[in-house]
């Protein structure tokens, strides 16, 4: 970041001093003003619920234009990645270390990742340990916690190498770990990895496979998994990268942090919007029911949301939905699904919430979540593990940037401050006299 030549400054009507304050230009997107002297020059705080204003750190790894519609991966456009970008352990290389792998560098990191898909012998009796019907997001909350107990030898977090090792096991394991979580949940015996198949190729293998019978890869179905989890990587400062960095800034080893950033992602405002999604699809049932559906989401009172739909930050169409939209007309048509009832019923529905003047005055649309429900559905891949799958993806990102803020020589411990509107003091009265 650099400081621009203008300042702000910040005047009070009742006459109190000015306080000038500088502004920091980033290399795309909005300039920030540094308010971090105001409470030692005020006494006061600002007031950002949501954080609709407040850029809590510098970041260099993922920059979203909400109002263009448009994603960068490190300056790569999100289209050029999961189109002819390569494969996701590409995009993993890249948003770690800021550059795109070279062949030599690909190889490395694939054999390095491989390497480590395997989980400790032991975990399989924390998974034995949840009911059959637990949330999966909940067993990953767990599990992916308690490798924080197995991996003693990558916990130093002031260790780059320590570092590094932690942010490939995580990686490495979390398809594992969501695999289990699937066989534990209807009763089929825990798939070991294969090292010879692809990152994507190796998790369908874990998910659908038996003893008994081998799973055949089909690549289209594997390039459709392997584009859902490059949209899925990174999203810069969302809710459940906060989450991670927040836990993190108080010196909480890696494995804790990203089984908090999961706890955020589950909440159905967030990564559960995809399962929510495609159970609002069910609940509509047929393109006939669409309008008193609307009717309902317009109406206040009524609680519902039109989920899939709406983005903090994008203002224009989701670049991530256009493309998943793509991939599930595709993997429809391999499977011979064309006339899929659910993806008829999503697209006439986006047609008429587009048209809709109450989502065309507020800028809602469509969001990834909105098709990526149907195309893991089509891939076989049970409602309840849509945001487990969220979260496999997603890790690279939490990792990425948990590493950027361990190393960013600003970093503090975060601690928000709040604007108290409780009972001043008061003293404790005796019990016969509240
Ligand atoms: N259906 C109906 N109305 C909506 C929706 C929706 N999905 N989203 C926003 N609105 C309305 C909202 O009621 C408000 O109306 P008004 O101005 O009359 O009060 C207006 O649009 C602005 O919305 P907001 O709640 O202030 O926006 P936000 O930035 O706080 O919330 C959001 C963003 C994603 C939480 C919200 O749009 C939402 O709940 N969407 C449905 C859930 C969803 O699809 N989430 C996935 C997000 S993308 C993947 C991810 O990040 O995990």
């Amino acid at each position: 970041m650099t400081n621009s030549e203008t300042k702000a400054t910040l005047s009070f009507s009742d006459g109190s001093p000015a306080l000038e304050m500088p502004i920091y230009k980033g290399s795309i997107g909005p300039d920030v003003i540094d308010i971090r002297k105001l409470y030692g020059s005020t006494g006061m705080f600002t007031y950002d619920p949501g954080f609709m204003s407040t850029a809590a750190c510098n970041s260099s790894i993922t920059y979203i234009d909400g109002d263009k519609g448009e994603l960068l991966y490190r300056g790569y456009p999100i289209e050029q990645l999961a189109v002819n970008g390569g494969d996701f352990l590409e995009t993993c290389f890249l948003l770690l270390n800021g550059e795109l792998p070279t062949a030599d560098q690909k190889k490395d990191f694939v054999a390095t990742v491989t390497n480590h898909t395997m989980v400790h012998e032991q975990m399989q009796f924390f998974f034995r340990g949840f009911r059959r019907d637990a949330h999966p997001m909940s067993v990953l909350v767990g599990t992916v916690g308690a490798l924080a107990s197995f991996y003693h030898d990558s916990l130093d977090i002031n260790d780059p190498h320590h570092r590094e090792v932690s942010a490939i096991r995580l990686i490495a394991k979390m398809p594992t770990l969501v695999a289990m979580a699937y066989k534990y949940s209807i009763g089929q015996p825990f798939v070991y990895p294969r090292n010879d198949l692809s990152y994507s190729a190796n998790f369908m293998h874990m998910m659908f496979s038996t003893p008994c019978e081998p799973y055949k890869t089909n690549e289209v179905l594997v390039r459709a998994l392997d584009r859902i989890l490059i949209l899925h990587a990174d999203h810069e400062q969302n809710a459940s990268t906060s989450t991670v960095r927040l836990a993190g800034s108080s010196g909480a080893n890696p494995f804790a942090c990203i089984a908090a950033g999961i706890a955020c992602l589950w909440g159905p405002a967030h990564g559960g919007a995809n399962e929510a999604a495609l159970s609002m699809l069910e609940e509509i049932g047929s393109v006939d029911n669409i309008s008193h559906f609307i009717e309902q989401v317009k109406d206040k009172n009524s609680g519902v949301k039109l989920m899939g739909f709406g983005h903090r930050v994008y203002k224009n169409y989701d670049p991530r939905a256009k493309l998943m939209r793509e991939t599930c007309y595709e993997v429809l048509q391999e499977l011979g699904l064309q006339d899929d009832p659910l993806f008829k019923l999503a697209m006439a529905l986006e047609k008429i919430a587009l048209e809709d003047e109450y989502f065309v005055s507020r800028k809602l649309y469509p969001n990834v979540d909105f098709y990526s429900g149907i195309v893991q559905r089509a891939l076989g891949i049970p409602t309840a593990l849509f945001t487990g799958i969220f979260a496999l993806a997603r890790t690279v990102g939490w990792i990425a940037q948990w590493k950027e803020m361990i190393s960013d020589p600003e970093q503090k411990i975060g601690r928000p401050r709040q604007l108290f509107v409780g009972s001043p003091k008061r003293d404790v009265p005796a019990i016969d006299k509240r």
